[in-house]
């Protein structure tokens, strides 16, 4: 594997090997000789704000030897129109690798193509990956490893954004049942449910379907990163899929609530379901250290 561009991307080997390499290094974590960044410098270049993506790769890449270098956008001539290729074209004759956080996913295929280094996509409007990646570590530490085929997930709200894209190829790759519950507004695109063609995936507008029997709920903001203003028009819609006491009540006995954060309280999650859910959902936001760690040494060994 020479990038992580998109779930979609990827194969379900890779995936399985990804997560059991990102459960070693946690296990190992503190303790590991592995520095296979060392002397190599890895730069963030961020047109979003973050917190857990920005932090976690700072740490992992320190503790894989290497040095983060981030370079938000509203510093380096990106952000003034450079095109994409050439800064690729400069930065990939002096850095190592490098993590990229976007709006256009067609930004980090080309900054991969022109840079000619390790490229990750730490979140673009298409997918989210390196989030998904923690996710599937979290359930399998809570619901064992490899025990996919059996298991019930579902994800709602905005089913039509980076986050439940990514949840879709991992749903086609990994075999689980991926239930979507939103609005109509909200429902994947027919083209994206033909590209799949995976009948383990079932979309609705009905929340208790989606959640009935269900071991794993996901939730995420309703209003992604870059359409602030379609939130006064959005969220009157989106109420009826808000996770909340009552609606749980359908899911499976052993069920975990889950959410990639930042978490809109009173909106998407209710505080006592966030509160009721905190060690899974704070698990799962450390995990992305220990995931995104198996992604630089895979990426690193290329
Ligand atoms: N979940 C996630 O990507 O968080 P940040 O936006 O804080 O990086
Ligand atoms: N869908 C959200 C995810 C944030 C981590 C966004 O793009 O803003």
């Amino acid at each position: 594997m020479k990038n992580l561009l998109s779930i979609e991307e990827m194969t379900a080997d890779e995936m399985r090997e990804m997560l059991a390499l990102a459960h070693r290094l946690k296990a190992e974590r503190g303790r590991h000789a592995e520095q296979p960044l060392a002397g190599q410098t890895w730069a963030l270049i961020f047109s979003k704000s973050s917190t857990r993506t920005r932090v976690s790769f700072e740490t992992g890449i320190a503790e894989l030897g290497g040095r983060p270098m981030f370079l938000s956008t509203r510093d380096i001539q990106l952000g003034r129109g450079e095109p994409i290729k050439d800064t690729a074209r400069v930065l990939g004759r002096m850095i190592h690798g490098a993590v990229i956080r976007t709006f256009a996913q067609q930004d980090v295929v080309d900054f991969a193509a022109y840079s000619g280094i390790p490229t990750i996509n730490a979140l673009t409007d298409q997918e989210h990956p390196c989030q998904i990646l923690a996710d599937l570590q979290t359930i399998e530490e809570q619901f064992g490893a490899g025990s996919w085929k059996d298991l019930k997930i579902s994800f709602l709200g905005d089913v039509d954004n980076n986050m439940g894209r990514s949840w879709m190829w991992a749903a086609k790759h990994l075999g689980f049942t991926l239930a979507l519950a939103g609005p109509e507004q909200a429902m994947p695109k027919p083209e994206t449910l033909a590209a799949l063609n995976c009948p383990n995936i079932i979309c609705t507008t009905n929340a208790e379907e989606a959640v009935r029997d269900c071991a794993v709920i996901n939730t995420d903001t309703w209003i992604s990163m870059g359409q602030e203003a379609e939130k006064g028009t959005k969220e009157k819609a989106f109420f009826p899929y808000q996770v909340n006491r009552a609606l749980l009540s359908v899911a499976a006995k052993n069920h975990v609530v889950m959410h990639c954060l930042p978490a809109y309280r009173g909106y998407e999650i209710t505080d006592e379901v966030l509160e009721a859910n905190a060690p899974v959902i704070f698990r799962e936001a450390e995990n992305r250290l220990h995931a995104q760690k198996a992604v630089l040494c895979t990426l690193a060994q290329h």
